[in-house]
């Protein structure tokens, strides 16, 4: 039956009430791709997110991946500033020299009276951390459900890429003057491939491939390579093996997902590249785009990537420059719903997703007292 349904009021692109209730409903109580796991490959190793503005640190304790607020239990202070980097030993405030463990413990604190203060009390504030194959999520809400249950078919899906085994080439992070929600939406078509990606469109028919029946907290499907083309690069040639794992038909297709809320998965027959959306402010998002290759590759002395990243660089600019535009347009007085195609039933299903959460926010577990109340 055509999908009759039109996209949503303005306010869910321009207002801040509703933009920060999804920060809180959304990316405070799901599980938020944080980044590659292998950037915290050693004990020590780190790396700083920032989930609804909230700075988070990702760490490596032994086997165990852990994250925490980056607040000191002193007063408050912020405890790292650096992007990434590798604790030699404690993590050190560098306001007055509280210092913690790797597991969050309290392990020093200079000038306390030890007879009335017991370090025991004044860990840093964790935060939920799990891994699927090779990216660390985090989840700020302590009651959540495990990420599993949020990622439901996904793993399976997924598997034959083997992203736990792929390393990082690339990343290029890029500021977005539009809401989150426009990429998620422009991601989620290819309509505009013609008009917007004539270089892509030379590689994938615009009309090709399948998408999946839209449920739980994705959406996605896949398109075909034309006749001729290998994979998503500068001239649709292939430069590397394909990824072991794909069979005749997977090495002919490439796969699109969004992994609400803020991680967008692209499957090519020779690597993987990941969007990860950082909100910042109601018409304002940070995008972090990384290609992953296969290490048998990159060893290679002939290994060469850029002509992938080429390729999706400049048709991301172009995806960002329309997303601009269309958060533009949305925010005129004039602007008001308009009709999605039959062909742009993701993006349909992706804007009654967001309509099912807001309904459901009251079932959501609440943030904790001691940390609406900075109490512990
Ligand atoms: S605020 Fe961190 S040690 Fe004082
Ligand atoms: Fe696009």
């Amino acid at each position: 039956m055509t999908d009759q349904r039109k996209t949503l009021p303005a306010s869910y692109y321009t207002n801040r009430e509703i933009y920060h209730a999804e920060l809180e409903n959304l990316f405070c109580r799901m599980w938020i791709c944080a980044g590659r796991s292998e950037r915290i490959a050693n004990p020590g190793d780190y790396f700083l997110c920032e989930v609804a503005g909230e700075s988070l640190i990702v760490t490596c304790d032994g086997d165990t991946i852990r994250a925490f607020y980056n607040v000191c239990r002193h007063r408050g202070t912020q405890l790292c500033v650096e992007a990434e980097g590798h604790f030699g030993g404690p993590i050190r405030c560098p306001y007055h020299g509280w210092s913690y463990g790797l597991d969050g413990r309290l392990v020093g604190a200079p000038h306390m009276d030890e007879r009335a203060f017991r370090r025991e009390q004044y860990p840093l504030h964790a935060v939920q951390a799990e891994e699927w194959d090779g990216y660390v999520f985090v989840n700020l809400a302590p009651a959540s459900q495990p990420l599993a249950v949020q990622l439901s078919a996904l793993p399976g899906k997924f598997a034959p890429w083997g992203m736990r085994d792929l390393r990082i080439y690339k990343r290029i992070g890029y500021e977005v003057k539009a809401n989150w929600k426009l990429i998620v939406l422009n991601y989620n078509e290819c309509l505009h491939c013609p008009l917007l990606h004539p270089a892509l469109n030379r590689i994938t028919d615009y009309l090709s491939g399948t998408n999946d029946p839209p449920e739980g907290n994705y959406i996605g499907g896949s398109m075909e390579l034309r006749d001729g083309a290998q994979t998503m690069s500068v001239d649709g040639q292939l430069r590397r093996d394909y990824l072991p794992g794909l069979d005749q038909d997977q090495r002919r297709r490439v796969f699109y997902y969004a992994v609400y809320p803020n991680l967008l998965l692209s499957l090519h027959p020779d690597y993987v590249m990941a969007h990860m959306l950082w909100p910042q402010a109601v018409d304002r998002t940070r995008v972090v785009c990384e290609w992953y290759f296969h290490p048998h590759e990159m060893a290679k002395a002939d290994f060469v990537a850029d002509d992938a990243v080429e390729f999706w660089d400049r048709t991301n600019q172009e995806d960002w420059a329309i997303s601009e535009l269309a958060q533009k347009g949305i925010s005129s007085r004039a602007y008001v719903p308009g009709p999605y195609s039959p062909r742009e039933g993701l993006p349909s299903a992706f804007d009654q997703w967001i309509l099912g959460r807001e309904r459901r926010t009251d079932t959501l577990s609440p943030v904790p007292a001691d940390l609406t109340h900075g109490e512990g």
